[in-house]
């Protein structure tokens, strides 16, 4: 804990020493010393470019450049060590560079604010967080795409209310997932071209009055361009939120996959299995398996989705253009980054994990009257109206329920009863096996159609 401002970057103005007590509730290092690299890349690309309009000389430039490398290595060796007295991550590393290389050090900050500085930091951050968080998603698409392949044939209920509805394939089902996880992968790729601007030179909010060159620094960062605007420039958070948006989806959709993996390995549906080393057991009921990786997974996804609202309201009515509210977006951020990571990990080392009860799931479309539609379909192609078909296939439903038998067991003479219309070709129809055969078009849940989606994902992944 610093005794007076005199180290502090900004102390000049001041003559009391910082309250501890204000110095712990101001510190962001003890999260953003996490921002270290992009901020050091920020600055060596700042200096260069300094160097270039000839604010700095040549000279001045490399030698700030070397010390912030070395402190670079530092940083990485874990042999830095963080100040609180310094603030945050911006002070700590600026400070440690004076001690490096002295005062050529003290030129580092010329024509820049830590304003626009975190606001830089941050947008590599992201873009490299969208590049890891977009790997791990192709990860488990591809365990998504191996478990589907194994299961074009493999017939299962499909749901509406969570009742039994049309029989379908479980590569189907699996490939649906996958969709909604190539929209997540989209949607970070769109996120990611909106922030890839640089917001350095925008300085603390009005810009500089030295002759930088934005565009270079840009270039030099991999940043598609600059912004436009500086006050937007400094206090402009959108992305964050944007970011954020995208990662509670990703969530809500693994919140989605979880709770059908959590009833389907339940012992009432018996669908599927998740692989020992992915489960973990009760401390009292010796016979339990439980699903706690799915059920984690859903319960992170409210986490998610509170950093989602942190980041809105801290946003919400700020007046141009930095305020101090901004430092708060940090680990609301990186919190939702690394949940969801952190989900995405899991699920790509469980999904190759889980075995499917084919017998079950074939048993429960069977008993489930799943092929209605399928019957209610025939009668119409035999000549009746839609709404008159539906109402006889209802009361042979209601029939086969009494009788206790599944559609396809009932005898040809038990149909007719309902509808003449119906003739011995009628069991090709009941059959699950037909049912999902004839969904033969784009989207549709036949396995021939199962088998072109997976070589669509293919090239996608
Ligand atoms: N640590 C701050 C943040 O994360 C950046 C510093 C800006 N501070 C200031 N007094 N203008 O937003």
């Amino acid at each position: 804990m610093s005794k007076d401002n005199k180290q502090k970057p900004w102390g000049g103005r001041f003559t009391a020493p910082t309250d501890e007590f204000v110095e712990q509730f101001t510190q962001s290092v003890s999260y953003d010393q996490r921002l270290a690299h992009y901020d050091i890349m920020g600055s060596i690309a700042h200096v260069r470019m300094l160097a270039r309009v000839k604010v700095l000389s040549a000279d001045e430039s490399e030698q700030i450049v070397a010390g912030l490398n070395t402190i670079k290595q530092r940083i990485e060796q874990d042999e830095f060590s963080w100040s609180t007295a310094l603030e945050d991550v911006h002070m700590n590393i600026e400070t440690a560079l004076v001690a490096e290389i002295g005062d050529v050090g003290k030129k580092l900050h010329t024509g820049r604010s830590r304003n626009d500085q975190v606001a830089t930091d941050i947008r590599l951050y992201c873009r490299a967080e969208i590049d890891a968080i977009s790997a791990l998603l192709t990860d488990v698409l591809k365990s998504i795409h191996a478990l589907a392949t194994q299961h074009v044939n493999t017939i299962m209920p499909g749901f509406t209310h969570l009742q039994s509805a049309q029989p379908v394939t479980f590569g189907h089902h699996l490939l649906a997932w996958a969709e909604m996880l190539l929209r997540d992968r989209d949607r970070l790729q769109d996120c990611r071209s909106r922030l890839n601007l640089l917001p350095l030179g925008a300085a603390a909010l009005a810009g500089t009055s030295y002759p930088i060159d934005r565009e270079s620094v840009a270039s030099e960062l991999g940043f598609d361009g600059v912004t436009q605007n500086s006050l937007d420039s400094v206090s402009d958070r959108d992305f964050v939120i944007e970011l954020a948006a995208a990662c509670s989806l990703i969530m809500m959709h693994l919140s989605r996959f979880s709770e059908e993996l959590i009833i389907w390995m339940s012992q009432a549906s018996g669908f599927i299995e998740i692989g020992d080393a992915w489960c973990t057991g009760s401390s009292i009921m010796p016979q339990k398996k439980n699903p706690d990786i799915p059920e984690l997974v859903r319960g992170k996804t409210g986490r998610v989705y509170g950093d989602l609202m942190s980041l809105l309201t801290l946003m919400k009515a700020q007046p141009l253009a930095y305020n101090r509210d901004n430092q708060e977006d940090k680990e609301a951020l990186f919190d939702a980054l690394d949940t969801v990571k952190m989900c995405l990990l899991a699920y790509s080392g469980m999904v190759p994990t889980i075995t499917v009860n084919e017998a079950t799931m074939y048993e429960a479309a069977a008993k489930g009257y799943a092929t209605a539609t399928d019957l209610a379909d025939y009668l119409v192609v035999n000549g009746l109206p839609f709404r008159d078909a539906h109402e006889a296939v209802g009361k042979i439903v209601q029939f086969a329920i009494q009788a206790g038998k599944p559609l396809d067991e009932l005898t040809l003479q038990e149909l007719q009863q309902f509808c003449d219309v119906i003739n011995d070709d009628v069991f090709a129809v009941l059959k699950l096996e037909g049912s999902v055969a004839a969904r033969n078009h784009i989207g549709g849940t036949a396995p021939a159609q199962v088998e072109q989606a997976l070589s669509r994902l293919e090239q996608l992944i």
